[in-house]
């Protein structure tokens, strides 16, 4: 993910990575949104990703959700309109 998010600054872009970590402390999923660095403009979904064991419990959903209360709440120039 760092490597990812050092990748996509290069570009001249944020990205924003929300994870959900099982009681056991591994990653258990997690979900992507690119923000352009002025922060308007439009941002877009990278990656989605949920282990199979932990599939089918609204993980991917919860992640999503936060995701998109982040980073409006971060740029809230981002997407006006949307
Ligand atoms: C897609 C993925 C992220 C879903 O994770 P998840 O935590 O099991 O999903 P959720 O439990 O939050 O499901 C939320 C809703 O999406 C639906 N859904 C889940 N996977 C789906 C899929 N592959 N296609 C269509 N709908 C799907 C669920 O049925 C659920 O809908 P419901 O509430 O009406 O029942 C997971 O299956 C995965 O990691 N797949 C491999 C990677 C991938 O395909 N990523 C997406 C592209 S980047």
């Amino acid at each position: 993910m760092r490597t990812v998010a050092k990748a996509v600054a290069d570009r001249g872009s944020v990205l924003h990575t929300v994870t959900a970590i099982a009681g056991d402390g591994t990653v258990a999923g997690f979900t992507d949104v690119v923000v352009p660095a002025d922060g308007t403009g439009d941002g877009h979904g990278s990656g989605t990703a949920v282990l199979a064991t932990h599939r089918g419990h609204g993980l991917a959903l919860w992640m999503k959700a936060e995701s998109i209360r982040l980073v409006r709440a971060r740029h809230p120039e981002l997407c006006p309109g949307c």
